[in-house]
């Protein structure tokens, strides 16, 4: 059973969905960076105690990878019905919670290799992505998610959410094909699911990332790095250079958020930037 409160005022508050406006091609996605007042926004709120109906099935693209695996044990833990596609298919997961999840092996690049995981999925999380050249950048983070996203409307998938990433200045510049797939893909997101498709951007994700059987504690960096950082924000206005100072979140904060917003009908569409996915989970976890 999950606890998370709800505002009682339509706006959002702690986090607000950056306004989305189509070009006349119908293709481009604005990201101002709004900044919300919370004290005038939030005015009264209470805490609920919300249990996602049972008939939610929700599909983690890339359920075994390290974001994806932190989803689905979320997931589970929410009482949902979990399944995951990935090319390897199974997890080498040891954890006992994997074994309540429906693996399947498929090929986002290969979009009929997913119908049958959406078979009666209600909710899509897509977790895929990667690196390598600039084209494969473009067809991992982009065309393949860009599939999916095609896929699951035709099958009447309720909710979409994506992991995307933060803008990181110079760094997109370098990573150029990993950014126009995100964006590209974020754009497909609000075409094919204008009122049910959230984007979450973090920036560096610290959590514990399995590697074959080795267990790599990234949060041993990332987690003071995130402390301190967060109290530096005003070095992320620096041009170019500010935003290698946006702070770091935790996997587990990002899986909370990224569940909430598969199943949740009150969560707002758009995109959640790295303050958003931080003081939505601390507000869930009060
Ligand atoms: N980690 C971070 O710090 C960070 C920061 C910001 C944003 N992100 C974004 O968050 C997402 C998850 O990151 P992560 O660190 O969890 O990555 P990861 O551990 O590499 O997981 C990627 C997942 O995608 C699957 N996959 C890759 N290509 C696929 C394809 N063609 N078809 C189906 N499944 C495919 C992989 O499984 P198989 O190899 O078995 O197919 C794996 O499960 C990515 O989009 C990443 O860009 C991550």
């Amino acid at each position: 059973m999950a606890i998370m409160p709800r505002l009682l005022h339509s706006q959002s508050s702690f986090y607000k969905p950056h306004r989305l406006a189509t070009s006349m091609s119908g293709r481009s996605l604005s990201t101002g960076q709004e900044r919300v007042d919370k004290s005038s926004k939030i005015e009264e709120a209470e805490t609920v105690k919300v249990t996602p109906p049972l008939t939610d099935k929700l599909l983690v693209l890339g359920g075994n990878g390290f974001v994806g695996s932190h989803i689905c044990k979320e997931a589970l833990n929410c009482g949902l019905t979990v399944s995951s596609l990935s090319r390897s298919g199974r997890s080498t997961i040891p954890d006992s919670w994997a074994n309540d999840v429906v693996w399947h092996q498929g090929d986002l690049l290969s979009p009929d290799s997913l119908r049958d995981a959406l078979n009666g999925v209600t909710s899509v999380i897509s977790c895929v992505g990667g690196f390598g050249s600039n084209s494969h950048m473009y067809r991992i983070n982009g065309i393949a998610n860009m599939n999916a996203i095609g896929a699951a409307a035709e099958q009447g998938v309720k909710r979409f959410v994506y992991i995307s990433a933060a803008d990181f200045g110079l760094v997109n510049y370098l990573l150029k094909g990993y950014y126009e797939g995100k964006r590209a893909t974020e754009t497909e997101l609000m075409n094919k699911f204008p009122y049910k498709g959230v984007v979450l951007r973090p920036g560096f994700i610290q959590g514990t990332r399995l590697v074959g059987s080795i267990k790599i504690p990234l949060s041993v960096i990332g987690a003071p790095l995130e402390m301190v950082l967060q109290y530096l924000k005003p070095l992320t206005r620096i041009p170019l250079i500010g935003p290698l100072f946006i702070s770091p979140v935790n996997v587990t904060a990002v899986a909370k958020v990224a569940v909430n917003a598969a199943t949740d009908p009150a969560f707002p569409p758009g995109v959640v930037d790295v303050d958003g996915i931080l003081q939505y989970s601390r507000q869930k976890a009060a």
